[in-house]
């Protein structure tokens, strides 16, 4: 019994050791930011939008199924609505503010692979992968988050799964 919670205690140690130091190598690295969740310029909530209101994801990242980037909407998107909807919200009129002015609102990014690294959102999309499947229940999020790690392996692994036929040579994935 008491061999068996020392190799325990040993095995929890080992762990922790190894992740503190996959911590101290990895940190740094920007592929690495699971749970990533900047301060926004407005607080622009996914949960109501998506999840109250039922708006699409691609009726404002509208470039996600024809591009390799997934936009993310001009002010006039919001507009179509706010020039009409809770015009009396500061932030809402901060909204006006910048759109009267012609001005753009500086989102901060969530997520950021590095350079030499090669994502494309329409060859996923097209092919029937969720957006939830990577980026997590972002219709309940108040504030978005770098849900999956971004890592090679997080990526590897799916593509090595039979039913996706993905291909898994490096010049798939990096330049
Ligand atoms: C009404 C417009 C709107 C709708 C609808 C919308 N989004 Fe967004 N989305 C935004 C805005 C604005 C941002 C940038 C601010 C932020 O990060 O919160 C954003 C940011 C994101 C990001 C983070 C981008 C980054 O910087 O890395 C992801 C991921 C995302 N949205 C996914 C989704 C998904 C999935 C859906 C549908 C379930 C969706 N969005 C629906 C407006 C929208
Ligand atoms: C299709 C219509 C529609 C679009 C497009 C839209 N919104 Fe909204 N937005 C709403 C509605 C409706 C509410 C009110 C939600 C509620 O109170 O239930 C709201 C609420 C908000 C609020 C909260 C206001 C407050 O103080 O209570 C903010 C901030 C906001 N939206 C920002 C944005 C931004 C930024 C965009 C563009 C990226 C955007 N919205 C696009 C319909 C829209
Ligand atoms: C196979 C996984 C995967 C799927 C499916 C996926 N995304 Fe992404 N998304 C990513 C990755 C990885 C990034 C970071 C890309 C980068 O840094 O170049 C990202 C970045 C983003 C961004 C930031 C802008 C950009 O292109 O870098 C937005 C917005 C976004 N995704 C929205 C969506 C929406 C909306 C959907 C569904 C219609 C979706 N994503 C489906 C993995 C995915
Ligand atoms: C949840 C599963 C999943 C994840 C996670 C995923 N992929 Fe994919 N990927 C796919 C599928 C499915 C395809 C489509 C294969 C096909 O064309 O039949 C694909 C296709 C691609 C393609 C296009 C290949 C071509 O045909 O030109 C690239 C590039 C790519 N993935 C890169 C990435 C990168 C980089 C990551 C990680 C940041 C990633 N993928 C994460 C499932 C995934
Ligand atoms: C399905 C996509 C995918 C494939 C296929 C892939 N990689 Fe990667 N690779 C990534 C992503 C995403 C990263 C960045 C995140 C990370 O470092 O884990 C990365 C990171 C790396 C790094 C680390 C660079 C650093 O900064 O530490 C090396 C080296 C690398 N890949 C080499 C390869 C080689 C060699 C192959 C072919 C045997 C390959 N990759 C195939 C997606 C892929």
């Amino acid at each position: 019994m008491r061999k068996l919670s020392s190799f325990f205690v040993a095995a929890v140690l080992a762990l922790l050791m190894s992740q503190i130091i996959a911590g101290c190598k990895f940190q740094p690295s920007i592929g690495y930011n699971k749970g990533y969740q900047p301060e926004q310029p407005i607080p622009y909530d996914h949960s109501v939008h998506v999840g109250k209101h039922n708006i699409q994801c691609q009726y404002c990242h509208s470039q996600v199924e024809q591009s390799r980037h997934s936009n993310v909407p001009s002010l006039q998107t919001c507009m179509n609505c706010h020039l009409q909807v809770k015009t009396d919200s500061p932030h809402i009129q901060k909204l006006r503010e910048a759109y009267d002015a012609g001005k753009s609102i500086e989102w901060n990014r969530v997520h950021m692979l590095p350079d030499h690294v090669r994502f494309n959102h329409s060859a996923h999309v097209t092919k029937g992968v969720n957006c939830q499947t990577c980026h997590g229940d972002v219709e309940k999020m108040q504030k978005v988050y770098q849900y999956s790690d971004l890592s090679m392996g997080w990526c590897v692994n799916c593509h090595r799964q039979s039913e996706n036929k993905a291909p898994l040579n490096c010049s798939t994935c990096h330049y």
